[in-house]
């Protein structure tokens, strides 16, 4: 009897009630528009971090980034017989300018990388980005996407949406390890280690308390940091520590602190094995103690 009262699995709770996919330009899925972008090319000198001005927006984004390494000596071997080929094309006269452009410029590239690999000991890696915003807004999205385009061409990458292939983007850009067979052959771009770290995507954003007080800028992003020390919701006690190289200004931070306390009238005690904080103590009236086995 109970056949009858059907079954109703895990997967019938968490999967959504409708997909469209009929709409080339996104996808819907329980009033939620998706649509993707695909980066195709970028400059390979580039050693800013690329996805930094995109992750510090606060768009909503699922990025997914695929590197294929590639066989080292299959490479070197393959990017040597393509530079003797084209070697020798070049030297060949009887050929328009435009074509001669663009073989000087592969020859050039193709020697580059060889020399990357064979004197810098790097690696030759295939990457592909791919970018999905989504939205309950179709205006929104079109608003979102060509937020992210020109940030990205702002950056010298250049970008295509991926019409008509909205689902293959889409099933790429959610944590299945699934890179689209039809996406690869578009954004596949090929990168050097050092070009690889630029696409370095966890970079923290900013910190910012909202009743919190100036502590200096986030040399990641420049963005302001503002720390509410007593935010209990957030913090679950005020305690500090201070970490930087010798000279990067702990010293003088702390004692910055100390003169704000004091402005406030909050009462302060230092140990101070060092005597650093001596003159301080003076010129705020403060009192000395000195604390140690008596000889
Ligand atoms: N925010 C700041 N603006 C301007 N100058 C600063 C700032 N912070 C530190 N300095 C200067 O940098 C120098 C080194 O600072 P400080 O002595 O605080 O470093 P430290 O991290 O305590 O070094 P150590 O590890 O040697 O104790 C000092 O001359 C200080 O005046
Ligand atoms: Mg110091």
């Amino acid at each position: 009897m109970s056949f009858l009262e059907g079954t109703f699995s895990v997967k019938d709770k968490i999967s959504p009630s409708y997909i469209n996919l009929l709409n080339p330009k996104y996808i819907e899925i329980d009033n939620m528009f998706y649509s993707s972008i695909l980066i195709i090319n970028y400059y390979r000198e580039q050693d800013d971090l690329i996805l930094r001005t995109l992750i510090d927006t606060n768009i909503n984004l699922n990025i997914s980034l695929f590197y294929e390494k590639q066989d080292i000596y299959k490479t070197i071997r393959d990017l040597t017989y393509h530079i003797g080929n084209v070697g020798v094309d070049l030297k060949n006269n009887n050929q328009n300018r435009q074509d001669i452009d663009i073989a000087a410029f592969t020859y050039n590239d193709a020697k580059y990388i060889r020399k990357e690999m064979q004197i810098n000991n790097e690696d030759l890696y295939f990457l592909y980005i791919y970018i999905t915003t989504f939205s309950s807004n179709i205006k929104e999205l079109e608003y979102l996407l060509n937020k992210i385009e020109g940030i990205l061409q702002s950056k010298g990458m250049q970008t295509r949406r991926a019409y008509f292939r909205q689902e293959q983007a889409f099933l790429s850009t959610i944590p299945l390890m699934k890179n689209g067979e039809e996406l690869k052959e578009i954004s596949k771009r090929n990168v050097l280690t050092s070009g690889l770290v630029a696409t370095y995507p966890f970079i923290s954003s900013a910190i910012f308390d909202e009743r919190g007080i100036f502590v200096g800028t986030n040399i990641y992003n420049n963005s302001l940091v503002f720390i509410d020390r007593y935010d209990t919701k957030k913090y679950k006690n005020a305690n500090l520590c201070i970490f930087g190289t010798s000279g990067a200004g702990k010293s003088f931070y702390t004692k910055l602190l100390i003169l704000r306390n004091r402005l406030l009238g909050i009462e302060q005690y230092i140990i101070d094995p060092e005597r650093e904080y001596e003159t301080l103590c003076n010129n705020l009236n403060g009192t000395m103690l000195k604390i140690g086995p008596r000889f």
